[in-house]
């Protein structure tokens, strides 16, 4: 396994990979990192022929917070003919029922996914979250740490969570809006819109 990405996200999955008991052999970034906490080899950045022949030869993970960061890198990748795998905790709970795309998504340590869930391709649900029956979380999403999304609850392509937040049941959020730390949702939130507080305004 080979992660893209190495820096504060990509050092929790890698302790997913090392809980899943998966070797990762190194990392590609845009450059090598002064700072490297796991010790894992560089072998250059995901264009380049060293990344590619690693990638190749034992898979990858797209390691980065950054919504539109790591969907960019993932459509790269795509065009050619390289598929992800997932990143899930082994103490991650997920329903039998629930529905998870088979590239690109990571389920941190402690998640619960629900009853007919839906997860998207490389969509993130961080620590502890809970995702609840019947919710449908978009490509490329981040349901950030300890979140919870109430039963039916829709998080638009690109979207993010933050932290602790809770959306009621029901609630529709569109796509690339932004979840303040914290906040209470209790209304719909649309494309492209930041809300923070209890009440989430
Ligand atoms: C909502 C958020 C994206 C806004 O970030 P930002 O655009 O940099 O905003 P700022 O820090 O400049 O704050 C702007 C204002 O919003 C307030 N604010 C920021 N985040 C808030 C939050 N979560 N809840 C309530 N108010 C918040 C600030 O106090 C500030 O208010 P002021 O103008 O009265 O001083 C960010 O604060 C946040 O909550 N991010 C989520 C972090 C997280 O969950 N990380 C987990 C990563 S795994």
């Amino acid at each position: 396994m080979v992660l893209i990405g190495y820096s504060g996200h990509a050092f929790v999955v890698y302790g997913i990979f090392k809980a899943a008991g998966k070797n990762v052999m190194g990392y590609c970034d845009v450059a090598e990192k002064t700072y490297n906490p796991f010790g894992l080899p560089y072998v250059g950045t995901e264009n380049s022929e060293t990344g590619l022949d690693a990638i190749k030869a034992s898979g990858y993970f797209i390691a980065v917070g950054d919504n539109k960061l790591r969907k960019k890198i993932y459509e790269a990748l795509q065009k050619n003919n390289l598929s992800s795998t997932n990143a899930i905790h082994p103490s991650a709970v997920i329903d039998s029922s629930a529905n998870i795309a088979t590239q690109g998504v990571m389920i941190a340590a402690n998640a619960t996914i629900n009853p007919l869930a839906f997860i998207a391709t490389g969509a993130i649900c961080n620590t502890g979250c809970i995702v609840e029956h019947e919710c449908a979380v978009g490509e490329f999403a981040h349901i950030g740490p300890g979140a919870v999304l109430c039963g039916n609850v829709k998080v638009g392509a690109g979207s993010f969570v933050g932290a602790n937040a809770v959306i009621r049941q029901g609630v529709t959020i569109g796509n690339n809006a932004m979840i303040g730390a914290g906040a209470v949702v209790v209304k719909d939130v649309a494309d492209g819109v930041t809300v923070v507080g209890v009440p989430a305004k």
